[in-house]
């Protein structure tokens, strides 16, 4: 099976997508009463996530999705309300869409999960979906484990054949993929050249999902799978480069602190760490898709997106030298560094 790059990208089906964040976004602001607050005293997402005793990873994640879609404006880290968020936004304003939004949230799955990213208190409702504390666990059900990798495959297989068309891969001859999911970017870096050798490291069940897609693209001779916790387990040693697609975002600084350490010792010297990401420019508040994709990482996972020079310094701090960042395909960026031969 050939694998070609689409004629089209994919971004605008990542933005609607995405747009299924818009509703729960304002629904839980206004539950929440952070457009009084900041209406009350403009302040920055930590203050304003102290004074309200909010979680600040989700009260960052929200007010730039705000912001875009046109109530919030940022002054130097403090956050105001825009003349639409004064009419429509507070509930004592006589065009307040308060009534709309209190019943539409309560109708939405994600309004509820919104809520408890940001209070940190459960909430009341079935059908919670949180695969990253399988993760954490490292145990993982092959119901969910099925649903997951396809679910992942869908929103990185374009990506895995874009990046190997805009992304100089050659010296990566052997890419060890951790977190691989269906294996999509190891299947792809095989298809580039035959001589690539890729293995991707997952759990258990994963992996099994894994071999099929392999089998099925035809590259089982280039393309394995190790069934590895990577918390938990030792890595593997042989690869002249560490992939991580989507990894880093599921996590707070301080493991992905631990999975570079982990990566640095276990990479061969003069070897590549690559990361592929979607990034936040430099303030954090933007682009829309990477906002959305942050908050999303809030309602469902440890982590968030990260910008370039957050990323710079958890490389940086391991001792990965030359780092660097290249937009790859649609929304994402590969962020690479070298350890030193
Ligand atoms: C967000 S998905 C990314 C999948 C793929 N890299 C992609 O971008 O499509 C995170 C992946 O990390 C894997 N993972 C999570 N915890 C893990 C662990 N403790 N050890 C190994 N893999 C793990 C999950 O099984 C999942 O496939």
């Amino acid at each position: 099976m050939k694998l070609d790059l689409p004629i089209v990208d994919d971004t605008s089906i990542w933005d609607s997508w995405m747009a299924m964040l818009n509703v729960p976004a304002i629904s839980a602001a206004i539950e929440l009463g952070i457009f009084e607050s900041l209406n009350q005293e403009p302040v920055s997402a930590e203050v304003l996530a102290q004074k309200l005793d909010y979680k600040e990873r989700a009260v960052r994640a929200l007010l730039p999705f705000l912001g875009h879609l046109g109530f919030l404006n940022e002054y130097g880290g403090t956050w105001k309300l825009t003349p639409l968020a004064q009419h429509y936004m507070l509930s004592d304003s006589q065009f307040s869409w308060g009534g709309i939004f209190r019943r539409e949230g309560r109708m939405m799955k994600r309004h509820g999960l919104l809520i408890e990213a940001i209070t940190g208190k459960k909430q009341d409702q079935d059908g919670r979906d949180r695969p990253a504390e399988s993760w954490e666990s490292g145990q993982v059900d092959m119901d969910m484990a099925r649903e997951v990798t396809a679910f992942m495959h869908s929103h990185s297989i374009a990506a895995a054949v874009g990046m190997t068309k805009t992304i100089d891969f050659s010296g990566v001859t052997r890419m060890l993929d951790v977190g691989g999911g269906s294996g999509c970017f190891a299947i792809a870096l095989a298809k580039l050249d035959k001589n690539n050798r890729c293995t991707v490291l997952e759990l258990p069940a994963i992996c099994e999902l894994a071999n099929d897609y392999i089998a099925d693209a035809g590259v089982a001779d280039q393309v394995d799978t190790t069934s590895i916790d990577m918390f938990r387990e030792p890595w593997p040693d042989g690869y002249n480069a560490h992939f991580f697609s989507n990894i880093f975002h599921d996590w707070s600084f301080e493991t992905c602190r631990e999975l570079t350490r982990s990566s640095f010792a276990a990479l061969e010297p003069g070897g590549k760490i690559l990361l592929h990401e979607m990034l936040l420019n430099d303030s954090g508040n933007g682009p829309y898709p990477a906002n959305a994709f942050s908050l999303l990482m809030a309602i469902g996972t440890m982590g968030q997106q990260f910008t370039l020079p957050q990323l710079r310094e958890i490389l940086g701090s391991a001792g990965f030298v030359n780092i660097d960042s290249r937009n790859s395909y649609g929304y994402y960026s590969i962020v690479s560094g070298e350890k030193p031969a």
